[in-house]
């Protein structure tokens, strides 16, 4: 699988059979992406809750592009109600797609619609996509139960907040990778805007110096998991 990075909490996933996962398309007026919408297609689109940073593109893309929404109960309503096709899944549960298997978690955080729509809980996401578990932890505070979703699912790749005032910041962050315990913590949702401006490479060197890895990606970039 190959993951790409386009800033705040978007990301493409390619699977080894060239499926395409959208998660969290924030991408036109997201004034770190290098991507524009127009140019990113799309299998799938998963969205972890309804804020505005984070449905961010995906209606548009899915007018072109036909994919499966994949998200809570609630948000999947409200996008077919739009029109889209949909699957609705809930927190704790798991569901195995052609792409590989997609678990919902907790999250703590809130999620309304742009057009303020109640959108169900906030998720997480856990994709275990060509051997690899990505766990994307979406917006969140830090939680304990991070350490049971470790234990439950072995991660590979952690993809989590640190910018602080939404969701969790540095520290906190560095403590949510003690305890799921991944393979490699990557910073995300930081330096979108002015209020969640922090230093990535703090969160790196203090995962690092508690034990555990952890890498930048920057706006763009992709990786091979
Ligand atoms: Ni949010
Ligand atoms: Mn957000």
């Amino acid at each position: 699988m190959k993951l790409k990075y386009f800033s705040h909490s978007s990301f493409q996933v390619t699977t080894d059979s060239g499926l395409i996962l959208l998660i969290d398309p924030f991408l036109d007026d997201n004034p770190t992406s290098p991507a524009r919408s127009k140019d990113i297609n799309a299998d799938y689109i998963i969205l972890t809750h309804g804020h505005a940073d984070h449905i961010g593109d995906a209606f548009k893309i899915a007018e072109r592009c036909n994919p499966l929404f994949i998200c809570v109960n609630e948000l999947a309503h409200y996008c077919s109600d739009k029109g889209f096709r949909t699957h609705a899944m809930h927190i704790g549960g798991a569901h195995l797609f052609d792409f590989g298997r997609l678990k919902f978690t907790i999250a703590h955080h809130g999620s309304m619609t742009p057009d303020n729509t109640y959108a169900g809980e906030p998720a997480g996401v856990l994709l275990t996509i060509d051997r690899k578990t990505v766990y994307h932890t979406g917006d969140t505070a830090l939680f304990y139960d991070m350490k049971l979703i470790g234990e439950m699912t072995p991660i590979d790749y952690m993809l989590l907040p640190i910018g602080d005032n939404f969701t969790m910041g540095i520290d906190d962050a560095v403590k949510a990778v003690e305890l799921a315990s991944p393979q490699v913590a990557i910073p995300i949702h930081y330096n979108t805007f002015p209020v969640i401006e922090v230093n990535p490479a703090e969160f790196v060197d203090k995962v690092v110096a508690s034990g555990s890895k952890a890498q930048m990606m920057s706006y763009g970039e992709e990786i091979v998991l």
